[in-house]
């Protein structure tokens, strides 16, 4: 066990497995941070005294000058010996719910599209999670875990973790869960990370927006505002970007929650026009979303998620827009 210095009077243990992203969440500290896979550059740290072992040396978080400057990212270093590390903390990443890694079982397996597919895990110890969150995988075979956005509502009765994830051709993670991860077996799930959770003290009407397995976290935030006291009269809107219609999925789930299609809609958008038998919207799922959003730019709250290019070209969007930063919570799939 390493023991990471923040400052003279804040420091937490890290074990030789975990990292320091990750063990100063698990001890309650406000760790700046977004996707915890080394791609997005966020937690990097200040590395002032000891040494640590990056877990993927390659990660495309930081750059030659980060290394000149002695930062590493938090979310890839394990400490290989007591470490002192300069950090900028933020109030607002203080873990409203601890990560903690556990086991879980896989529970069922469900075809949602061609390739995509929804995992349900169930574990008897974990620590729950919000509408919105992610977790990390640790899969059969593979060093640095992977990470999956959770799909449902956490019923701590039922301990259920679902996911909704995408097969992505040669991917070295997803073809190990689709093809190596049995029914019935168990693997160890860590989490929940995130910070675009569902915020059920603001005021205004939801727009979600996603863009292919981006449907998950946006799932699990439609079907806990759908149903969350505090929203009621909120509309919800959510807006989900797929290729073609053989990638649509997301209607069968949603049109079972309470006030679909009285505050609840669904906008599916194909990217490629033309398609024979849709009659629905074509183009970018950004584009469709700020048509409908028309003026009414400050009187939502945004919450989006989907691969990299979508999810950078929705934050232009809401802030050529002035959308408050407040009002935007998303994340990246790297
Ligand atoms: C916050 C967040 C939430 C996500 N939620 C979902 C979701 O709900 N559903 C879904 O289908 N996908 C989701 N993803 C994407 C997912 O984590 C994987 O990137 C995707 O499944 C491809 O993984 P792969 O291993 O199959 O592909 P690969 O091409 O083998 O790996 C791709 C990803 O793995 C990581 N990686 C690659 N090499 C290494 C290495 N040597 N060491 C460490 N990491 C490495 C990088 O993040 C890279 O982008 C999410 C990503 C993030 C960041
Ligand atoms: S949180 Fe570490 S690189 Fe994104």
């Amino acid at each position: 066990m390493a023991r990471i210095q923040l400052s003279p009077e804040q420091h937490f243990d890290c074990a030789a497995d975990d990292t320091i992203l990750r063990a100063g969440l698990r001890a309650g500290f406000g760790m700046p941070y977004e996707c915890n896979t080394g791609c997005c550059g966020t937690c990097k740290v200040e590395l002032l005294s000891g040494t640590v072992e990056a877990a993927w040396a390659a990660a495309p978080g930081l750059g030659e000058r980060d290394r000149a400057k002695n930062r590493v990212l938090a979310c890839q270093s394990h400490p290989t010996s007591d470490c002192a590390i300069k950090v900028r903390l933020r109030p607002e990443n203080v873990p409203a719910i601890r990560p903690a890694r556990f086991r879980a079982r896989l529970g069922s397996v469900r075809e949602l599209t061609h390739d995509m597919r929804e995992f349900r895990f169930v574990a008897s110890q974990s620590p729950g999670f919000l509408p919105g969150q992610y977790a990390l995988f640790y899969l059969p075979g593979i060093a640095t875990p992977r990470t999956y956005s959770m799909s449902n509502v956490f019923d701590p009765a039922r301990g259920e973790w679902h996911f909704v994830v995408r097969r992505v051709p040669g991917g070295v993670g997803t073809n190990a869960l689709f093809d190596r991860v049995p029914l019935g077996s168990e693997i160890t799930l860590d989490g929940p990370y995130g910070l675009a959770y569902l915020r059920t003290d603001s005021p205004r009407d939801i727009v979600l927006i996603g863009g292919g397995s981006g449907l998950a976290p946006m799932l699990s935030i439609a079907r806990a505002a759908a149903r969350e006291p505090r929203l009621d009269g909120r509309r919800i809107d959510l807006f989900y970007g797929a290729r073609t219609m053989r990638d649509l999925c997301g209607e069968r789930e949603l049109c079972e929650l309470p006030g679909y299609g009285e505050r609840l809609h669904f906008h599916p958008v194909l990217s490629e026009a033309g398609e024979e038998g849709w009659q629905g919207a074509c183009g970018f799922v950004h584009d469709i979303a700020r048509d409908f959003i028309g003026e009414r730019w400050a009187e939502h709250e945004y919450y989006f998620a989907g691969p990299p290019p979508m999810a950078e070209a929705v934050q232009r969007m809401l802030m050529d827009k002035r959308v408050p930063y407040p009002q935007v919570h998303f994340d990246s799939f790297y």
